[in-house]
């Protein structure tokens, strides 16, 4: 990280000179048009902040609390696959950076560090996310694992039962393995930080699954394993099943519909994360923080609404709390420092967040976060009205 980091979007640069192409690629795409990708940002932007002023902002408080557990500010660092190729070991330092912090670490079941691993490093819990696979006695093992690892909650990912296709993915070769064109090697032999970290670590293949699935011992075989094993049968039978495996906490990400959020309560679920998966799935689906409203009336309060896909800012983190959601997700804004720090890069991410949120609650005159409602928000017009934000008297 040689130059000076002020912001995410810092990060991202940096991230993008300090890995191989596929890699950061890989992060920063969304499905098909990357419609639902950019709207995720774009539709957080247009949301407009009430500044206040005469009010004593000498103290404030970020912590509040997520699925029961005390958090430093109402952020959590979501799941994401392939972490531990941004930077050798990633899952294992991205869950130091969060425990030392003060935020939960959700490990995906497509990590490159296994279950085990993350739970030999860190001291305090971490969340699980868990694929539903065919093979359910696989599944069954993995819940068997996380609770064995100490994790306190479960999060199960819905809306990944097909894969959209992401563009750069296709024309990079990004596959298990991923294709060894010229063009791939001399653009890695190119990150000479990057191969190091990577040469130096642990492992480099999928860690929850080799060794741990029968016949999945190669690259070869991992990759058809994998290729086949997404379940598009998967239903909310499914989950109720889960709901009975796993006494933690049931978190269930993907919900981006009223009616589904209301079955995720009926599931047993615990908390819904409203999340259309960072725009990398359902090319065309509505943002997610114009989704938020309308899911968090529905569940009333009987669960927990959180919100990912395109949160880069202590602002947007502010507007999401300030319309609902008890807490928030950060996936490409934690990778970036991962890719371009390593532990010191994601405790970097989580830095800026923390000081932009701060100063932005101060200068809307507020003092605690979990306190914080839409009195926060402006109302600007068409669409402030399609967010569902009343409008305010400014007295
Ligand atoms: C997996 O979760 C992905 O979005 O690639």
């Amino acid at each position: 990280m040689a130059n000076p980091i002020a912001c995410i979007e810092d990060l991202r640069a940096a991230a993008q000179r300090r890995i191989p192409r596929m890699f950061y690629d890989y992060v920063d795409a969304g499905s098909y048009t990357e419609s639902t990708y950019r709207a995720n940002e774009t539709e957080l932007g247009k949301i407009r902040l009430r500044q206040r002023v005469g009010v004593d902002i000498g103290a404030r408080n970020l912590k509040t609390v997520m699925a029961g557990r005390q958090v430093a500010m109402p952020v959590a660092l979501a799941p994401t696959g392939l972490a531990g190729m941004m930077h050798g070991n990633g899952e294992i330092l991205a869950a130091r950076a969060a425990e030392r912090f003060g935020v939960p670490f959700t490990l995906s079941t497509m990590s490159i560090c296994s279950i085990e691993d993350v739970a030999q490093s860190v001291a305090s819990p971490f969340w699980f996310q868990l694929y539903v696979m065919r093979d359910r006695a696989f599944v069954e093992r993995l819940i068997e694992r996380a609770a064995s690892a100490g994790c306190t909650a479960l999060v199960v990912t819905m809306d990944l039962q097909v894969g959209g296709q992401r563009h750069k993915d296709v024309r990079n070769g990004l596959s298990t393995p991923p294709r060894m064109t010229l063009a791939n090697l001399l653009n890695m032999a190119s990150k000479p930080a990057w191969s190091w970290s990577i040469a130096r670590a642990k492992r480099r293949y999928f860690g929850n699954i080799v060794g741990h699935v029968k016949g999945v011992d190669d690259m070869s075989s991992l990759s058809s394993w994998v290729r086949d094993q997404f379940d598009p049968t998967m239903t909310w039978a499914d989950i109720e099943w889960i709901r009975k495996l796993w006494k933690g906490k049931l978190v269930l990400k993907g919900i981006l519909d009223a009616h589904d959020a209301r079955r995720a309560v009926e599931a047993g679920a615990d908390v819904v994360i409203v999340s259309n998966h960072g725009g990398r799935q359902l090319d065309g689906a509505v943002s997610t923080i114009e989704a938020l409203p309308a899911i968090v009336d529905a569940v009333d309060e009987r669960v927990e609404v959180w919100l990912d896909s395109g949160v880069r800012t202590g602002q947007d983190v502010l507007k999401a709390v300030a319309l609902g959601a008890r807490g928030t997700l950060i996936g490409r804004a934690f990778l970036y420092g991962l890719a371009a720090g390593g532990e010191a890069g994601v405790r970097k991410s989580l830095d800026i967040i923390a000081a932009e949120l701060d100063t932005t609650m101060a200068l809307c005159g507020c003092t605690d976060i979990a306190a914080v409602g839409r009195e926060v928000l402006a109302s600007h017009g068409h669409d402030a009205m399609r967010c569902g934000i009343p409008d305010y008297a400014l007295d």
